[in-house]
């Protein structure tokens, strides 16, 4: 089977480091023959994430990144640390995703069930992000996506690419042609439902 993986940030400005370094772990990917659907959460209008709307009137955009969800047999996601966790954009966008459509029990969790992830982070502290990719961590661990041991983190990233967006350092731009390698191999061994 071909690997299919949606790739996304959780930080949607301009000049982001953790696009950045998602965009180099798409390139290693898909160098590995995976499948890679790269998106931009910006481009989605989601709403805040509301019980309300929900119900009256589930948004089109949330609908569509949910079948881009369940479209794929797992995700890679930079994520930014944002006051020691994940980007409020990134929470919203799996909150919505996580919900269920068309009649599915509460618990399906149908975009998420059984797929796999792949998780990087590129902070300007020397901790490079690892606070909130531990927190992803959870989050994807409770909507039931298996994600890979491998992780990478930049720490000081404001400082880590060079003027064409390269690492300049040889041991994060290794450790993402693993983490690729590792989220390929377990949507293979795994092999997660497609809808
Ligand atoms: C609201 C906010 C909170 C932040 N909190 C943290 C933090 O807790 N830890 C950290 O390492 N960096 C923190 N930062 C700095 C980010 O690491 C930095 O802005 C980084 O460039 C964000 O990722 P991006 O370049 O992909 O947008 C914070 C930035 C913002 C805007």
């Amino acid at each position: 089977m071909t690997a299919k993986l949606l790739a996304f940030a959780g930080s949607t400005r301009n000049g982001s480091l953790n696009q950045a370094l998602l965009d180099l772990a798409v390139k290693e990917a898909r160098a590995r023959g995976a499948e890679v659907r790269e998106i931009r959460l910006k481009d989605f209008a989601l709403p805040l994430y509301d019980g309300d709307l929900e119900t009256s009137a589930f948004p089109p955009a949330a609908r569509e990144l949910k079948a881009l969800f369940r479209a794929h047999h797992g995700f890679l996601i930079a994520t930014p640390e944002y006051n020691g966790s994940v980007s409020g954009v990134l929470k919203n966008a799996i909150d919505w995703v996580s919900r269920p459509t068309d009649g599915e029990p509460l618990t399906a969790l149908s975009a998420f069930r059984g797929k796999v992830a792949g998780l990087m982070a590129a902070s300007i502290s020397p901790f490079g992000g690892l606070r909130g990719i531990t927190h992803m961590r959870q989050i994807l661990g409770t909507v039931q996506t298996l994600v890979a041991t491998e992780q990478v983190l930049v720490p000081f990233a404001h400082g880590a690419f060079d003027e064409n967006w390269a690492l300049k350092e040889a041991l994060p731009a290794q450790l993402l042609g693993g983490l690729a390698a590792r989220v390929i191999e377990l949507a293979e061994r795994v092999q997660p439902p497609l809808h």
